[in-house]
């Protein structure tokens, strides 16, 4: 990492102010409200983990961070600026700092194109140096990944699942961005090198000073490697803070239910025993639910959560929260009652 990023640690990379993504569906007659309002900055130097059920909106907040999408409304400045505010040639060479990774590798590599060749396209695309010099930034991408020099001059189909998401991040960093959003980068791997991807993420965190923004549905990745940790539902942020303190004190009924769901490294006040199991379906993003939009399956539901957007508040320091009645003592895992 260089002194000045260094020393700039922690200040915000990113901020999302009110951020709001609407789709249209097919036949346009309604609204996907899939982003509805979110707020958060992501430090330099971190890795912020989002995490929640399939369909919360967690891709279309990765898409949106790197202007694969338009914002509906709301603001999303990168390191103060408002890339929106650039002239075309400026953003275009903007966006090389914040690069994003999917799931498959499958889809982000061209079965006919040799490895070296994939991941030099992106260097060939921004003109960076003469073809020499790309090439030698290449092969050193590759090498970075823990992928060997032969491996250059392979085919996709030639390499293991996770030697192929090797070269998807090789590709991503030969533009040495200064964030990567990684949306559920390890859920196609096999268990047995999940482990080894995620170090390899860690390495390329400490040595060249990125800037994460991890997605995915999975807690023991998120406990992993986050630093800090958003939990969504039904396209808003629900709660927001350090990771080993959301995981120990949640103050959110979701998170809470989420938490108790897992079986594998969690506090042992929320195992088996103080298992929530949610009722009902998840609403549709079309139509949420007014008030609290969790309120159709929170066992703490009162009254007021029909009629009142819970604020999004800061409950304790770094830690933020969106429910009306989190701040009540009995309203913990352990004691699922709240009197009203
Ligand atoms: N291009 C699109 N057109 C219409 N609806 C979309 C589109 N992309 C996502 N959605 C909808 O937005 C919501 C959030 O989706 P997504 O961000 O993919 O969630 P997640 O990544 O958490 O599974 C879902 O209801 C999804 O069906
Ligand atoms: S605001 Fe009400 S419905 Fe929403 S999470 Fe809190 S108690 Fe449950
Ligand atoms: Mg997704």
């Amino acid at each position: 990492m260089s002194a000045a990023s260094a020393e700039r640690r922690g200040e915000p990379i990113v901020s999302v102010r009110d951020l709001q993504v609407r789709f249209q569906t097919s036949d346009r007659r309604a609204t996907v409200k899939a982003v509805d309002g979110v707020n958060f900055d992501v430090r330099r130097g971190e890795t912020f983990g989002i995490i929640g059920e399939s369909g919360s909106g967690k891709t279309t907040i990765g898409r949106a961070l790197v202007f694969l999408l338009k914002p509906s409304a709301g603001a999303i400045l990168h390191d103060g600026i408002d890339p929106l505010a650039l002239s075309r040639g400026e953003f275009q060479s903007h966006r090389r700092d914040y690069q994003i990774i999917f799931q498959d590798p499958n889809a982000a590599l061209n079965p006919r194109m040799t490895i070296l060749a994939s991941v030099l396209e992106p260097l060939e695309l921004a003109r960076v140096g003469s073809r020499a010099e790309r090439e030698r930034q290449a092969r050193e991408a590759l090498e970075r990944v823990g992928l060997p020099q032969e491996f250059g001059e392979r085919y996709p189909h030639q390499l293991s699942g996770g030697q192929k998401q090797r070269v998807v991040i090789a590709r991503a960093l030969t533009l040495k961005p200064k964030l990567i959003v990684c949306d559920e980068v390890v859920a196609a791997l096999d268990m047995s090198i999940r482990g080894d991807v995620l170090n390899l993420f860690a390495d390329l965190q400490r040595d060249l000073g990125l800037t994460y923004v991890f997605i995915t549905h999975d807690l023991a990745v998120v406990s992993h490697i986050s630093e800090r940790v958003a939990v969504m539902y039904l396209g808003q942020f629900v709660e927001l803070g350090p990771t080993e303190e959301v995981a120990e004190r949640p103050l959110h009924p979701y998170t809470i239910a989420l938490l108790s769901a897992e079986p594998r490294p969690l506090p042992s006040a929320m195992r088996e025993e103080s298992r929530i199991v949610l009722q009902g379906e998840v609403p549709s993003p079309i139509d949420p639910p007014s008030g609290c939009r969790f309120r159709t399956r929170c066992p703490h539901a009162q009254p007021l959560c029909i009629d009142r957007v819970p604020e999004w508040r800061e409950l304790k320091p770094d830690h933020w929260v969106a429910c009306h009645f989190a701040d009540r003592p009995n309203f913990s895992p352990n004691t699922l009652e709240t009197t009203p």
